[in-house]
C-alpha cells in the first residue's frame, strides 16, 4: 500500500505536456504515492456529453488529492456543434467541470502565491511575494443564471427594480440575468483561511479587495465580515480596497501589499494580474482546497496551438506539486521542490521560449528534478 492515493487529471490540450512534466519531478523527489488518471475535458464533453464524467467523480471521492493540468472549453453554440449527432438530440448543456469540481467538493479556497524567484526574465519587478486567496464557489460563479428570463424572476424585478430598466415592459428574451450570491459562511470560512495563513506564516497585513461602496448587499456583507474576523488577529494588519483601484496600486507598489483576499471573481482578475507580475502564466499556480480534498493546478488553459508541442513553461505545474506536498503535510519534500525551481530560474541556463530561451517542457522539468 502506497502512502497517498492522487487522482491525475491531464485534461486537454498542454494540460497532458506540464503534467508529463509534474510527474518528473514527483518520482524523482520520491513521494510514496500511486498516481490514477481521471478522464476530463472537451474529448469527453463531445463523445459522453459531460466534460466530467461520473467515473471521475467517483475517482475524487477516493484520493487523497489531484493533480489537474488544463481543459478546453468553448462558448455556448460551438460547445453544443462539436457533440456527436445522437449526443446533440438529447440536447445536454455545456458547464465548466473545473467550476463543478470546485462547487461539490466544496473546494472554497483558491490560494494563488505569486512570488518573483530572482533572475526570471519576466519579473516585473524583484522582490514581490504576493499571496491571493479567492473564495471558489459563490459569487458570481455561483451557477445561478438566467438567458431567457422566466416569468416569475420578472414579476419579482418588477417589483423591486429602480425605473431605469422597464421589467414590467421588456420581452423575457431581452434580458439576461447572472446572479451574485455570497453567504455568511463561504465568506467567513475565506477570510479566516486567509488570516490563519498570514499568522502562520508570520506576514504583515491582510487586505480585503471588494466594491463595497457600490455592489452594497453582497460585497457589503464580505467586508463587513471580514472586519469580525478582523478581531481576532490583533497582530496582523488589517485594510481594504476597492477592487478597480487595487489593480493600479498594485501595479503602482507592489510592495504595499502581503496577503490579498477576495470574492471569487474579483480573486479570479486579481490573482492573474499578480501572476504576470511574476512571470506570467508560466508561472501562476492554484490550489482549490477544501476541508477534505484539495486540487492542484496551473492556473493557465489548455493553449491548444502548443499541445503535444512539449514547448510551454512547466514551472506553473511543478509550483502547484510543491503547493500538494506541502498540503499533504510533505513540506520538507515542497520546499525541495521550491529550491530547485529557484535555482533553475537563478542560473538561467535552462529556459523555455516564455522566458526567451529553447528548452523543452520535459528539459526543464527534467533540470528542476535534478537540482533536487
Ligand atoms: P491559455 O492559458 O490556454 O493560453 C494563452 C496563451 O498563454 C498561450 O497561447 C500561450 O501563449 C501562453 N501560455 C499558456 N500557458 C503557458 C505556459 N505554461 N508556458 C508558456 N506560455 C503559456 O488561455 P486561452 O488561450 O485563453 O484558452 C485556451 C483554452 O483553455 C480555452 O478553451 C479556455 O477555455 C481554456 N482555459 C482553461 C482553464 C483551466 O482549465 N483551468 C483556464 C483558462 C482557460
Ligand atoms: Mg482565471
Amino acid at each position: 500500500m502506497t502512502k497517498y492515493k492522487i487522482a491525475w487529471l491531464p485534461g486537454d490540450g498542454i494540460g497532458v505536456d506540464v503534467l508529463e512534466a509534474a510527474k518528473i519531478v514527483l518520482d524523482k523527489i520520491g513521494l510514496d504515492a500511486e498516481y490514477i488518471h481521471g478522464d476530463i475535458g472537451w474529448e469527453f464533453w463531445c463523445k459522453e456529453g459531460d466534460a466530467f464524467p461520473e467515473r471521475t467523480i467517483d475517482l475524487l471521492k477516493n484520493v487523497d488529492a489531484a493533480m489537474f493540468g488544463a481543459v478546453t472549453s468553448k462558448p455556448g453554440k460551438a460547445a453544443q456543434a462539436e457533440l456527436t449527432p445522437e449526443l446533440q438530440k438529447l440536447g445536454p448543456t455545456y458547464r465548466s467541470p473545473i467550476v463543478r469540481m470546485r462547487q461539490m467538493f466544496g473546494l472554497y479556497n483558491c490560494l494563488r502565491p505569486c512570488k518573483a524567484y530572482p533572475g526570471n526574465p519576466l519579473n516585473y519587478k524583484e522582490g514581490i511575494d504576493l499571496v491571493v486567496f479567492r473564495e471558489n464557489t459563490e459569487d458570481l460563479y455561483s451557477g445561478v443564471e438566467f438567458n431567457p428570463v422566466p416569468a416569475a424572476l420578472a414579476e419579482i424585478l418588477t417589483k423591486v427594480s429602480k425605473p431605469f430598466i422597464p421589467f414590467s415592459t421588456l420581452p423575457l428574451d431581452q434580458y439576461a440575468v447572472s446572479c451574485k450570491i455570497n453567504t455568511r459562511k463561504g465568506s467567513e470560512r475565506i477570510v479566516r483561511v486567509a488570516f490563519e495563513f498570514a499568522r502562520k506564516f508570520k506576514r504583515k497585513k491582510v487586505t480585503i479587495v471588494h466594491k463595497a461602496n457600490v455592489v452594497r448587499a453582497t460585497d457589503g456583507l464580505f467586508l463587513e465580515i471580514a472586519k469580525e474576523v478582523s478581531k481576532s488577529f490583533p497582530e496582523i494588519q488589517f485594510d481594504d480596497a476597492n477592487v478597480d483601484a487595487m489593480t493600479m496600486w498594485l501595479l503602482k507598489n507592489p510592495f504595499n501589499y502581503d496577503v490579498l483576499v477576495a470574492p471569487n471573481l474579483y480573486g479570479d482578475i486579481i490573482s492573474d494580474l499578480c501572476a504576470q507580475m511574476v512571470g506570467g502564466l508560466g508561472f501562476g499556480c492554484s490550489g482549490n482546497i477544501g476541508d477534505k480534498l484539495a486540487v492542484f493546478e496551473p492556473t493557465h488553459g489548455s493553449a491548444p496551438k502548443y499541445a503535444g508541442q512539449y514547448k510551454v513553461n512547466p514551472i506553473a505545474t511543478i509550483l502547484a506539486v510543491k503547493m500538494m506536498l506541502d498540503w499533504l503535510g510533505e513540506g520538507e519534500k515542497g520546499c525541495m521542490v521550491e529550491k530547485a525551481v529557484a535555482n533553475i530560474i537563478k542560473e538561467g541556463r535552462v529556459r523555455t521560449y516564455d522566458m526567451g530561451g529553447k528548452a523543452t517542457t520535459l528539459e526543464m522539468a527534467q533540470a528542476i528534478a535534478a537540482k533536487m
